[in-house]
């Protein structure tokens, strides 16, 4: 017996009885699927109930009034949920008279409706062979066959959709798709998994390998700090330019750059830049100011985003400018400075 095969008899012997899986009403899925994301089936059943109680069809959704359709949401969380899904009973109702997509593709293009719910409602209403991968899909994928890539890295979201593309059963998909959810919510569960009965186990990677504490990984993901970066391009009569050594234990240490104004928020205008500090330090005199950049330059480190503005400086003299203009390509730069300053001579040309 081959992967979903094994998957279909478990669920035979094992599925939970569901009010949605007695029906393959496109609304009801719909429905269903969109209150279980992120919230587990035991507490998304009610709501369940209570809405197909209040708008048994999509119409009467589409005619409810908002305080209504977030009223019955209330305690479900992810609020946009529920007001995607009136917009999208609007849509359907009033432009499609109330028939849903019947594809996976077109499905997609509903608002709130993402990979997930359009494959579930794609292949358990109209049996198109488009592979759900959700949490629980997640941890049985990388248990069974051992995958180590992080669940949610751009790389592992697409190994993982594509391999249980290729596993999915294309004569019954729908059920091919409830039965690995099923069979991860309730048996390959994240903690205390039924290893010792289940009866895949003799050809799970993870069992064994002692992998089935680690499986799956998901990645840490480090908060990225926002940096506002406003460098001064100094340009005076006779062709200097000013450059400062990066001092310090940072990455650029020992790299030239611009004279830099760091602020907490983008600068907006001219004023607000000459009103900073850290310009007001460097130039009194008149000095006639363009910026280079309409849109912020966003230079992406691991652990920052620099969002940086060139400002053009052009004035008579200037006491620091004493670098020659033709000479600033011996200096070593950062990347940044590097890529602004190949424009700024295509610029000139
Ligand atoms: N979780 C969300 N939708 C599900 C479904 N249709 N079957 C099993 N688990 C689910």
């Amino acid at each position: 017996m081959n992967f979903n095969n094994k998957l279909k008899h478990w669920y035979l012997q094992n599925n939970r009885e569901l009010p949605w899986r007695k029906t393959k009403d496109p609304y009801h899925i719909w429905l269903s699927e969109i209150m279980l994301q992120q919230t587990r089936v035991a507490q998304g059943l009610p709501y369940y109930l209570r809405y197909i109680e209040a708008f048994p069809t999509v119409f009467h959704l589409a005619e409810a009034s908002e305080e209504k359709v977030l009223k019955l949401w209330q305690g479900l969380g992810y609020y946009s949920r529920a007001r995607n899904l009136h917009f999208t009973a609007k849509y359907i109702a009033n432009e499609l008279n109330g028939e849903f997509p019947g594809n996976y593709k077109d499905l997609l293009k509903l608002k709130g409706v993402g990979d997930y719910t359009a494959s579930a409602i794609a292949s358990i209403c109209f049996n198109e062979a488009a592979a759900v991968v959700d949490g629980n899909v997640y941890r049985v994928l990388s248990r069974y066959f051992g995958i180590e890539t992080p669940i949610n890295s751009t790389k592992g979201i697409k190994e993982f959709k594509e391999l249980a593309q290729t596993l999915i059963d294309t004569k019954e998909p729908g059920v091919y798709n409830q039965a690995i959810m099923d069979f991860g919510a309730l048996h390959c569960k994240p903690q205390k998994p039924l290893c010792d009965e289940c009866h895949i186990s003799s050809s799970c990677v993870a069992l064994e390998k002692d992998l089935v504490g680690t499986l799956p990984i998901k990645e840490k993901k480090i908060k990225v700090r926002k940096r506002y970066f406003n460098y001064l391009v100094l340009k005076t009569a006779n062709g200097y330019t000013m450059l400062n050594e990066r001092k310090g234990k940072g990455i650029w240490q020992g790299l030239y750059e611009f004279p830099l104004v760091e602020t907490q928020k983008p600068i907006e205008s001219v004023k607000e830049l000459i009103n900073d500090k850290g310009f007001e330090d460097l130039f009194q005199s008149d000095v006639s100011i363009s910026l280079f950049n309409t849109k912020d330059v966003v230079h992406k480190l691991s652990h920052q985003h620099l969002y940086t503005k060139f400002w053009v400086i052009e004035i008579e003299k200037h006491i620091k400018a004493t670098i020659k203009w033709n000479e600033v390509e011996e200096y070593p730069v950062p990347v940044l400075i590097d890529k602004f300053l190949t424009n700024f001579k295509k610029d000139k040309i």
